[in-house]
């Protein structure tokens, strides 16, 4: 799997944070064949040896000391460049042409934009005009989120960069989908007899799907202001969440039958616009509040951000799945910054049993419950009603467990390490296709042009908070509530 990387915004955040540790754990693995290099590509100006030492701080930092650290820097190179410039351009394919040479990489090429996307667009098309995707092996094109602004923006940026490669060659990247338990969905759904025969409206009675962040906007300001969670969170993790959770079994597992069956589903979504967005979605932005034990500032105080600003730092909506198997079924979810907790679960909550032999009269029965913990800790709850030991003919809930982080969470790798080595060995199925791009703006755009032009009424949550009241009476209008998410942690389901 011999190939030359070229990660553009190599002095960035996310390569340092994200992408030069991920190799590292790849190459220690023994992912990486002898046959690979990469090439740092940024701005400033940087020698080959400082580009080297930046590398192994950030994986040092992320990893702690490592032995075969010289060995694996070895492989780096640095360019700087002008993303503008035609000559950066020339200077880098020599530069690429020699290592290609050297290592025997078979021109094969994976260009990863780590950089804003604004510049996505302009690099595609030089890389194509000055003559690198010009290659006898692969070129895959790997690029972040946000894929545009809307619908038409995706669209603009998508002709410019099918100028330089074929879908096939691109690899949009959404790292929910790098995430253990996201790629576990389809497993837990198709490989147990129990659960699919269930998956339907006919015993299913709504999914609950939460990310919460603690964490408020940081210092992304500018970018969030003109984002949004609707456009920052909803748009790609959450609808890419629901769409596992919702889509058929594939006929195999095949990037292009799986990506079919999920395009299937955002091809159901039902649209909602107009005067029913209130119906269905709520919108929230923090006000200052506390967060273990700290005092934190409201969203409107934070740098880079208009203290006027309209912009929801909550998002949550009840999403209806207008197909056969979930008609009636409302998926509901929810997003946002400076809440109570990190936590990212899903719940799948059953319909009640025809009739409850165990009633008491204080308490009905829990429904069953199917909890898929997707961060922090990684694992599944499945909630039953048992005999109360000891007792009368009373039901409790139990809980049975299975928990990632009891077992092997010190080698769960990173997101991006798996999806840099599928990038590497092909394998599109958990990066984002067009056609899921374009209905999942389809569908934000019609509640983002209603939010737009209409003035919120914020702050409306408390930091430390899961959120604006709205968003409880979201559920509580159709009979149901949000599931706690503290209540829910594996930890203490034994
Ligand atoms: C990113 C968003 O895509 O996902 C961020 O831009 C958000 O705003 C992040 O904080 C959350 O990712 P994770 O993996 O920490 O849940």
């Amino acid at each position: 799997m011999a190939s030359l990387i070229m990660i553009f915004g190599a002095t960035g955040d996310l390569a340092k944070r994200k992408l030069f540790p991920s190799l590292y754990r790849l190459f220690e693995r023994g992912k990486l064949s002898e046959r690979f290099a990469v090439i740092g590509v940024g701005r400033r100006t940087l020698s080959n040896d400082e580009f080297q030492k930046s590398v192994k701080e950030s994986v040092s930092a992320a990893l702690g000391e490592k032995q075969d650290i010289e060995q694996f820097v070895n492989h780096f190179y640095y360019q700087s460049h002008d993303v503008a410039d035609s000559s950066s351009y020339a200077a880098l394919r020599k530069l690429a042409d020699e290592i290609d040479e050297h290592y025997q990489l078979d021109g094969n090429r994976i260009f990863y934009l780590a950089m804003a996307p604004e510049f996505f667009g302009p690099i595609a098309l030089h890389l194509k005009s000055d003559g690198l995707t010009d290659v006898k092996g692969y070129k895959r094109l790997v690029i972040e989120k946000p894929f545009g602004h809307d619908l038409e923006s995706a669209k603009e940026l998508n002709k410019q960069i099918r100028t330089a490669f074929s879908e096939e060659e691109i690899y949009r990247i959404d790292h929910y989908l790098g995430k253990e338990m996201v790629r576990n969905i389809e497993v837990i759904r198709f490989a147990n007899a129990i659960f699919e025969p269930l998956w339907n409206n006919r015993y299913i009675s709504n999914i609950q799907v939460t990310s919460s962040e603690s964490l408020g906007v940081e210092e992304r300001g500018r970018y969030y202001e003109s984002s949004g969670a609707l456009r920052d969170m909803l748009q790609n993790h959450m609808l890419q969440m629901v769409a596992l959770l919702a889509m058929e079994p594939p006929i195999s597992l095949t990037t292009d039958e799986i990506r079919s069956e999920k395009v299937r589903v955002f091809r159901s979504l039902r649209t909602i616009k107009g005067e029913e967005v209130k119906n269905y979605f709520v919108r929230g932005q923090y006000d200052a509040g506390t967060i273990n034990g700290n005092q934190v500032p409201k969203y409107r105080d934070e740098p880079m951000v208009d203290q006027e600003s309209n912009t929801e730092t909550f998002v949550a909506g009840k999403v209806m799945i207008d197909n056969f198997r979930w008609a009636g079924v409302p998926f509901y979810i929810r997003t946002g910054k400076r809440m109570e907790t990190k936590s990212t679960k899903i719940v799948i909550q059953f319909k009640d049993i025809p009739m409850n032999l165990y009633y008491q009269p204080e308490k009905m029965l829990n429904p069953n419950l199917l909890v898929i913990h997707i961060q922090p800790e990684e694992g599944i709850t499945l909630h039953l009603n048992a005999k109360h030991a000891g007792g009368h003919l009373d039901a409790q809930t139990v809980k049975l467990s299975f928990s990632n982080t009891g077992t092997n969470a010190m080698n769960t790798p990173e997101g991006y390490e798996k999806l840099l080595y599928d990038c590497m060995r092909g394998d599109a199925t958990n990066f984002t296709h067009w056609d899921e791009v374009a209905y999942s703006w389809a569908f934000v755009d019609k509640i983002s042009n209603v939010w737009a032009n209409e003035k919120a009424d914020f702050p409306n949550y408390a930091s430390g908070t899961m959120g604006p009241e709205a968003a409880d009476k979201l559920l509580e209008k159709d009979g149901f509530f949000w599931w706690p998410v503290a209540d829910l942690d594996v930890d203490t389901c034994k």
